[in-house]
């Protein structure tokens, strides 16, 4: 894990950014044989509830395409975003319907107020935790006033690497803060929480922090 840090005490972000991808172009193929999302299905579901079949879809960090891409790119305009091209390729396979980009959770290259739905499924993990505020804004700017959020994160703060990660020979990195400081994140972020749960991770064990939220700002 890159800990250099400038004086502003940030990693630099182009290169963690680039040993993800790397890490994730090697480990696409064993992490989607692992995948499994039943336990995941149900939140995608709620994310959409209620919402036209018109309604506009972004899943940052879409990797392989598993719970979000699958579950709704045939029934709403979806686009999924990742830094790995490997991870984009299987996503074309999987949801053949959803437009796929490559792009950057802190910097997405989408509209402000675009969509009315987001997705961050096991992604904003892999961001440097100093910069998960400037994921969350940007989360904010492009929902629309009212639009939906589904996020997990840790349940407690942690920062970590593995060197060869499921065995795959890719080396993955982590990070990020515990529930109490992710909630207060998104509440500066404009984010009103709807409901949390603890999901337990069936490819390294422990547990994800699923957070369901509607972002309020600039409602009347
Ligand atoms: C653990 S995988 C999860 C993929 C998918 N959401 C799922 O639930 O199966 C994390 C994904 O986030 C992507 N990712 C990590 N950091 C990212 C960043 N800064 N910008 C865009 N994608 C990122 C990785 O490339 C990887 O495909």
């Amino acid at each position: 894990m890159s800990d250099e840090r400038d004086s502003d005490g940030e990693r630099d972000h182009a290169e963690w950014a680039r040993a993800v991808m790397t890490g994730y172009d090697g480990v696409a193929e064993a992490y989607d044989a692992d995948r499994r999302t039943a336990d995941e299905v149900p939140f995608v579901e709620s994310v959409v509830d209620g919402l036209a079949s018109d309604a506009r879809v972004l899943d940052a960090g879409c990797g392989g395409g598993r719970a979000v891409l699958e579950t709704l790119a045939d029934e709403y305009e979806t686009v999924g975003l990742d830094l790995s091209a490997e991870q984009l390729a299987l996503a074309s396979e999987r949801a053949p319907a959803a437009r796929l980009v490559r792009g950057d959770l802190t910097r997405l290259p989408v509209g402000d107020d675009a969509v009315d739905a987001l997705t961050a499924l096991h992604s904003v993990i892999h961001v440097p935790r100093e910069r998960h505020e400037d994921v969350f804004a940007e989360f904010a700017r492009v929902l629309r006033p009212g639009g939906r959020l589904l996020l997990t994160t840790g349940v407690g703060d942690w920062e970590g690497e593995n060197d060869d990660w499921l065995d795959s020979g890719a080396a993955m990195q982590w990070s990020f803060h515990g529930r109490e400081r992710s909630l207060e994140l998104l509440s500066e972020a404009g984010f009103a929480v709807e409901d949390e749960a603890v999901v337990g991770d069936e490819l390294g064990g422990g547990e994800w922090l699923f957070v369901s939220a509607r972002f309020e700002a600039g409602e009347s």
